[in-house]
């Protein structure tokens, strides 16, 4: 039984940080002890049996701190169980080619550990938190919006939690 669990996330304008909150009440929810912190403020995972490491997209690659991060604990995540989740426009819609086209930005996360779980999350595009070059070459182009689906990130953490209990 897995019921220490960390959810370490990267994010640049927030939305993965509380997407990775979602997960961490869900599973709190299921009296699992869940911290939730950014990747660059966890200085030790020796407390705990599972770690599920989250990243926004940015230009078709997971945010470089998620990859250092794994790499940081490339030999104790051995010993953990280990989920991935990422959160993109990719995932605006949910379909097949969608997961596979998100799945594949996972990569470096899979070189170092299987995961038991992946979850594909629809992310959030706000205008206003862009720098000014970033809102010119997007406008028009890129949807903004928030496209995430708390039913399917709280659906995938209870599934998730089922999974945790049986390892
Ligand atoms: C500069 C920039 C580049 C992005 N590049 C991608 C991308 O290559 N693929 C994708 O699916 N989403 C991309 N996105 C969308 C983000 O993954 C999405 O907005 C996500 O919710 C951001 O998470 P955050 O709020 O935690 O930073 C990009 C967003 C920004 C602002």
């Amino acid at each position: 039984m897995a019921k220490r669990v960390l959810v370490a996330y990267a994010s640049r304008a927030g939305s993965t940080a509380e997407v990775a909150e979602r997960i961490g009440e869900t599973l709190r929810g299921l009296e699992f002890n869940v911290d939730v912190k950014n990747v660059k403020k966890v200085t030790s995972i020796a407390q705990y049996d599972s770690i599920i490491i989250g990243s926004a997209i940015r230009m078709f690659k997971l945010l470089p701190e998620t990859i250092k991060f794994a790499n940081r604990f490339k030999e104790e995540l051995k010993n953990k169980i280990v989920a991935y989740f990422i959160v993109c426009l990719t995932m605006q819609e949910d379909t097949e080619k969608s997961r596979i086209q998100a799945q594949a930005y996972l990569k470096p996360l899979l070189e170092i550990k299987e995961p038991i779980s992946i979850g594909l999350f629809g992310g959030k595009m706000d205008y206003s938190k862009l720098s000014f070059i970033w809102r010119i070459l997007f406008k028009g182009k890129v949807p903004e919006g928030d496209f995430r689906d708390w039913e399917s990130i709280t659906d995938w953490s209870n599934k998730l939690s089922e999974r945790l209990l049986n390892e």
